[in-house]
């Protein structure tokens, strides 16, 4: 199985936790993109989608899933999407898309996190992908020394800009014993805008796909 059938698989493992008649969140990813285009075998079913970025709206949209406005849809049953690291307790890095905030506020007012993701993505500990930090422009600087004072190394994310118009710092070399600690220490950083660290709200289900098929891990 490769990547690309892995991450299919994930998908379409993921479309058991969608209830019918509800609305839903949907992330940004490539993993997401197969689980959009395995949506749409229900979308009949589905009211709408609440979507964490304009690159998933687009692909909703064009299967014929309504995009709704969270502040018009209340708690979301389920939010799905993948990562760029999971530990054991299900504490996440994410933001190698870019939409690491909007995914942080539709993840937040969800019930359930459903996580989709290659078994390449599962870690003993976080760190290695490079931790994703959005800045409001004029703190990039601010940002960036006060991180290398944390002890990592900030690359400024060139040529991208986020959805809310943003940067990207992306932080190399960070030894991330407390995910829990170190996203609160960086979130109130000034200037930040959020943190790729999903430690304080982690996923509540990982559906991990690989040679053997897909497995699901719950919080360790
Ligand atoms: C988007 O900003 C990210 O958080 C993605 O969820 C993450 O990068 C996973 O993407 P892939 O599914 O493409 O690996």
């Amino acid at each position: 199985m490769d990547q690309n059938q892995a991450k299919r698989a994930v998908a379409e493992a993921a479309l058991k936790y969608v209830q019918p008649g509800e609305l839903l969140g949907v992330g940004t990813g490539s993993t997401v993109n197969f689980f959009i285009d395995a949506l749409a075998a229900l979308k009949n079913d589905i009211p709408g989608a609440v979507s964490s970025s304009e690159a998933s709206s687009a692909r909703l949209r064009a299967i014929g899933i309504p995009v709704v406005d969270l502040n018009n849809a209340g708690t979301l049953s389920i939010y799905v999407d993948g990562a760029d690291e999971s530990n054991s307790h299900l504490q996440l890095i994410k933001g190698g898309g870019g939409a690491l905030t909007r995914e942080k506020i539709v993840a937040a007012a969800s019930k359930k996190f459903i996580c989709i993701a290659d078994e390449s993505k599962l870690v003993q500990q976080l760190g290695t992908f490079p931790l994703p930090v959005e800045v409001i422009p004029m703190a990039r600087a601010y940002v960036a020394r006060a991180l290398v004072a944390l002890g990592g190394q900030p690359v400024l994310r060139e040529g991208f800009t986020t959805d809310n118009g943003n940067v990207i710092l992306d932080v190399r070399n960070l030894t991330i014993l407390d995910a829990f600690a170190l996203e609160a220490e960086i979130g109130l950083l000034a200037g930040v805008v959020s943190v790729g660290l999903f430690a304080r709200r982690p996923a509540d289900v990982l559906l991990l796909g690989g040679p053997n098929g897909v497995r699901e891990l719950t919080a360790a």
